[in-house]
Parts: structure tokens; C-alpha cells; sequence
């Protein structure tokens, strides 16, 4: 299908809890600055504002150097976290994704609570779905029709509440399924998007749940402009 660049699949069989900081992947990109001291040093200094800027606000856009060694940043945490949360997540990012990809000139790190991304391109209010990396759940649901048709309402309803005014592109929210059970879902744009941005990057992972999380009891769809979670537990 045309509209996939490059993606990843990947499968998590079983969930974990942990009290720190939860990383779930990286994605580093071809640019290589093994010849460029200077945009290394740049990162360095564009990730200590990120860093405070995060723990601040809970969302940062930012560049840092001059001309060609110019880098350019974005980090935020989930919307419903506390500052702490967000503090000691935003700096383990930091501190991880210059060990996970430390050749290259751009790179993305997704965590339960936050998110971190650097560039030598600008990159802001841009929606970016190119990288897509998806996390299911092997197992399936029994009554996938009727599954189905309910995660179709809950992202639909949690997809309108990230875009309202004020929400900070984050909804979440749940719905029952069957007798015993409900769907939990969330979502979350970064927030430089624009209502319409955000809401085209939540369509591309609503319209992907059928490519690669089809009938799949959890999900996550995670892109450099938003990311989509559903599972049949409470997890937020
Ligand atoms: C790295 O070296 C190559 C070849 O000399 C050059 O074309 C490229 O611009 C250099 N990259 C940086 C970031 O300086
Ligand atoms: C779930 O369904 C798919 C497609 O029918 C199948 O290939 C897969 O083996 C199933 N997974 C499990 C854990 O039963």
C-alpha cells in the first residue's frame, strides 16, 4: 500500500508495569552526523531544552545552532500525567535516545508518558506518519464484529475530544464490549498540530487498527505526529 514508507511491526505478548519511566521503542533515522561534532554538540544543548522545557509546560518546540548545523525539537508528556511523571520520564528520553541512536542527525523515542524528537529538518506542525510502528497483542478477540463495531465508536469519541479546543490533542476514554469487559483507548497528537492536523493523523491510525491490529485484544500505533492505544484493560 503506497501510503506506508516504512514500518515496523512488532509484537509485545506480554504487558509489564514498572515504576520508572516506560520506554517502548525508538526509531533512529539514515542521517549520519559521524562527521559533525558540532550538530552532536547541538543535540546536546537542544535536549537540555527540551528537558526544561517539558518539565515546565509538559510540551516544548525548539531548535538549537546556526545554518546547516541547525537542529530542530519537539517533546511533550501525555496529558494526564502528573508533573513528576513527566519530569522523570522527559529525562530518561533524554538520556536514552542519544545511547539508542548516537550516529544519527534525527530521532524519535516513545514512552507511556512522554515523547521526544530532534531533526536538522523543521518539522513542526507538519503531521508525520511515514514511521509507523505497531505493537499488538497476538491474541484475538472472540466476537470480533461486535468488537469492532465498539472500538470503532470509542476512537471515534476519543479522536473528538483530543481536537476540542483546549484538550491539548489528547482523548481517552471507554466503552463496554462485552458483558464483562471494556475497551480502553486513548490518544494523543503532538501539540503543535493544528486541529486538522491532528485529526489527519488520527484518521491514518484509526484507518491502520485494520491493517495491523485487526481483531487483536490491544494495540498501540505509534507515529511521530500522534499515537493510538486500545486494550481490554484500564491503563490510564
Ligand atoms: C559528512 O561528510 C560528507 C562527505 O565528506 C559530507 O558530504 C557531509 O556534508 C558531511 N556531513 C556533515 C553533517 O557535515
Ligand atoms: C489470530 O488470528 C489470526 C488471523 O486469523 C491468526 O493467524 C492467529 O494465529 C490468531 N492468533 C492466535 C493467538 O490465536
Amino acid at each position: 500500500m503506497a501510503f506506508f514508507h516504512h514500518f515496523l511491526l512488532l509484537l509485545v505478548i506480554c504487558s509489564f508495569t514498572v515504576e520508572s519511566a516506560e520506554l517502548w521503542t525508538q526509531s533512529c533515522n539514515d542521517n549520519s552526523i559521524t562527521n559533525s561534532t558540532q550538530i552532536s554538540s547541538n543535540i546536546d544543548a537542544l535536549l537540555v531544552q527540551l528537558v526544561s522545557g517539558t518539565i515546565k509546560n509538559g510540551y516544548i518546540t525548539t531548535s538549537y545552532g546556526k545554518s546547516n548545523y541547525k537542529v530542530y525539537g519537539l517533546s511533550q508528556c501525555r496529558a494526564d500525567v502528573s508533573r513528576t511523571t513527566c519530569s522523570t520520564c522527559i529525562l530518561d528520553a533524554a538520556k536514552q535516545i542519544r545511547q539508542l541512536c548516537p550516529n544519527q542527525a534525527g530521532a524519535s523515542i516513545w514512552y507511556d508518558d512522554c515523547f521526544l524528537r530532534y531533526d536538522t529538518r523543521k518539522f513542526a506542525g507538519q503531521v508525520d506518519t511515514t514511521v509507523g510502528i505497531y505493537f499488538y497483542n497476538v491474541e484475538n478477540v472472540t466476537d470480533p464484529d461486535s468488537f469492532n463495531k465498539q472500538l470503532e465508536t470509542l476512537t471515534g469519541q476519543i479522536s473528538s475530544e483530543a481536537v476540542k479546543p483546549g484538550n491539548r490533542g489528547f482523548g481517552r476514554g471507554k466503552i463496554g464490549w462485552s458483558k464483562s469487559e471494556d475497551i480502553y483507548g486513548l490518544v494523543q497528537c503532538t501539540r503543535d498540530l493544528s486541529q486538522a492536523s491532528c485529526t489527519q493523523c488520527l484518521d491514518t491510525a484509526v484507518g491502520n487498527l485494520r491493517n495491523f491490529c485487526e481483531d487483536k485484544k490491544g494495540c498501540r500505533v505509534l507515529y511521530n505526529s500522534c499515537i493510538l492505544r486500545y486494550e481490554l484493560y484500564s491503563f490510564f
